[in-house]
């Protein structure tokens, strides 16, 4: 079957679909030995013989899944160029080429999935699925319920209204408060924003729940692989066939 290259390389987990636009862009990609620098160009993955840096992709990787506990301090990202830490540094017995599904700011910590699965990623981060993800955030003034209906019921960003948001006040104390907030949207630092957007300040941010997985039994930078039927769950969230 003919499908965009930057699609192919991302299926065997070598980059995102983004981070493989830049490497055909780089001229590091070929295609039965001639060099491919345009993003239109379909290509088949079982009868041409694709090479990212000269290497011929391995489309057979087996695929694994795991759930991580990020703390702060790691950046959500498979490298990083200027040696910072990143959570891949957290699964150092992982030999397959994985890398986060989606982002949690630097400073963010909690539920984060890791994988070299980018069809499943692909699913996932679509907008269309409106994937649930649930954050507690430590914030600062206490915001009064009126304030927090203001993100029920979708707040103007910067980059236009949000979609509805789940919120549930759990503290509230006279200086600050625990909100839980649920979203399914995966905008740029989008819970900061919109909290924010209402006058008050993230001091902590951590995501407690995504498409249904929590955080139990796995402490602050650990991580567990995914059971065949969370990974089945998964692809159900995300509208795919498993192959
Ligand atoms: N929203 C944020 O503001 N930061 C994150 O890390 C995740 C969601």
């Amino acid at each position: 079957m003919a499908e965009r290259l930057q699609k192919i390389i991302a299926q065997a987990g070598i980059a995102s679909r983004r981070a493989a636009e830049g490497l055909i862009l780089a001229g590091r990609v070929s295609v039965d030995g001639v060099t491919i620098t345009e993003l239109g160009g379909k290509y088949d993955s079982g009868s041409q013989r694709i090479c990212v840096d000269g290497k011929p992709l391995t489309l057979s990787e087996t695929k694994v899944y795991f759930l991580l506990n990020k703390p702060k301090g790691y950046l959500s990202t498979a490298r990083d160029e200027r040696g910072r830490r990143t959570v891949l540094d957290l699964l150092p017995e992982v030999r397959e080429r994985v890398y986060p599904l989606g982002r949690l700011d630097n400073n963010t910590e909690g539920l984060l999935l890791i994988s070299n699965d980018g069809t499943l990623m692909n699913g996932l981060l679509h907008p269309r699925y409106k994937v649930n993800k649930t954050y507690v955030a430590r914030v600062t003034p206490a915001p009064s319920e009126k304030a927090l209906d203001k993100l029920r019921q979708g707040i103007k960003l910067e980059d236009g209204l949000t979609a509805p948001a789940e919120v549930h006040l759990l503290e509230t104390g006279a200086a600050e408060a625990k909100v839980e907030i649920t979203i399914h949207e995966g905008r740029n630092r989008q819970v900061r924003r919109m909290f924010a957007a209402i006058g008050a300040d993230v001091r902590a941010l951590k995501r407690v729940k995504f498409a249904g997985l929590t955080l139990t039994g796995v402490k602050r930078g650990k991580y567990r692989p995914l059971t065949a039927a969370e990974v089945k769950e998964l692809y159900q969230i995300a509208g795919i066939g498993q192959s």
